[in-house]
């Protein structure tokens, strides 16, 4: 199924409504599960992305679909920015991001915003640097949401995205498909209480143009120098691009 159409509680609702209602549902358990069935190796995972932005030291930064905020306090660890802002489609998910900001007393440099990667509340070429992780694949129109980011990235920024991809090779690929399958339904269902939204996790990871597929997209709206980097056996990917100074 095509990664517009793939809905996870196959409503008449737009994917969209039913994403942000989803991480509505599951934000309270959100970091744990994350960490948990990942056994910890999306921490790694994140940390590596970050630094693809290190060499060019950005000051002004946008993450988008923050969710909790996790990718943008590893920013904010690594490379140090002035100011960051986070955007989501889902209340819930922020809630949780704000009560990090709070605690850690990061206000000064860490806001976070309702907002929608489709159609980004941001003047064009505000932003020095943009990641998003494991945010694009839930978009509802893929196209639209690169697009977008594109036109609020400053000339000369630069893009980091990681997302899920799909491992090729056998074992990996079987033992993969197996855990996504099986294994991380009943977790969802035990812990988050819904489990579909970790029947949607694997079907929208298999439904979402990956590798190649992906940076041809990227290019198709407008960034340059696109490269896509897989981690640990193709698990999860990074992908970057350069907006190009005109
Ligand atoms: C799997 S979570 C990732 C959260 C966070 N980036 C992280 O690494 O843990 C995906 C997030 O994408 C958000 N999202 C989905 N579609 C979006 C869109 N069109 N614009 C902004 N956020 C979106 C969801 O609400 C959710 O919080």
């Amino acid at each position: 199924m095509e990664n517009q159409t793939l809905t996870p509680y196959k409503s008449d609702r737009s994917k969209k409504e039913q994403v942000a209602e989803m991480f509505n549902n599951i934000s309270g358990t959100y970091d744990f599960l994350n960490h948990f069935m990942s056994l910890g190796i999306d921490i790694i995972w994140r940390k590596k992305a970050i630094r693809e932005l290190k060499s060019m030291a950005p000051k002004y930064m946008l993450d988008v679909a923050t969710g909790t905020g996790d990718f943008a306090l590893e920013s904010i660890n690594i490379l140090k920015p002035e100011k960051i802002v986070g955007v989501d489609i889902s209340e819930g998910m922020l809630a949780v991001a704000e009560k990090k900001i709070k605690e850690r007393n990061l206000e000064a440099v860490f806001s976070v915003k309702l907002g929608d990667s489709e159609g980004l509340p941001f003047e064009d070429n505000t932003f020095d640097a943009i990641t998003v992780a494991y945010g694009v694949r839930n978009y509802e129109n893929l196209e639209q949401g690169l697009k977008d980011m594109f036109r609020v990235l400053k000339p000369g920024g630069k893009i980091v995205i990681l997302e899920f991809s799909n491992p090729q090779k056998f074992p990996i690929k079987q033992l993969y498909n197996f855990y996504f399958k099986y294994v991380t339904p009943w977790f969802g269902k035990f812990f988050a209480k819904d489990k579909a939204a970790y029947t949607y996790l694997p079907e929208s990871v298999a439904a979402f143009p990956d590798g190649e597929r992906f940076t041809t997209l990227m290019q198709k709206v407008g960034y340059s120098q696109t490269i896509h980097k897989p981690l640990t056996f193709g698990i999860s990917s990074i992908y970057t691009g350069i907006k190009h100074e005109a």
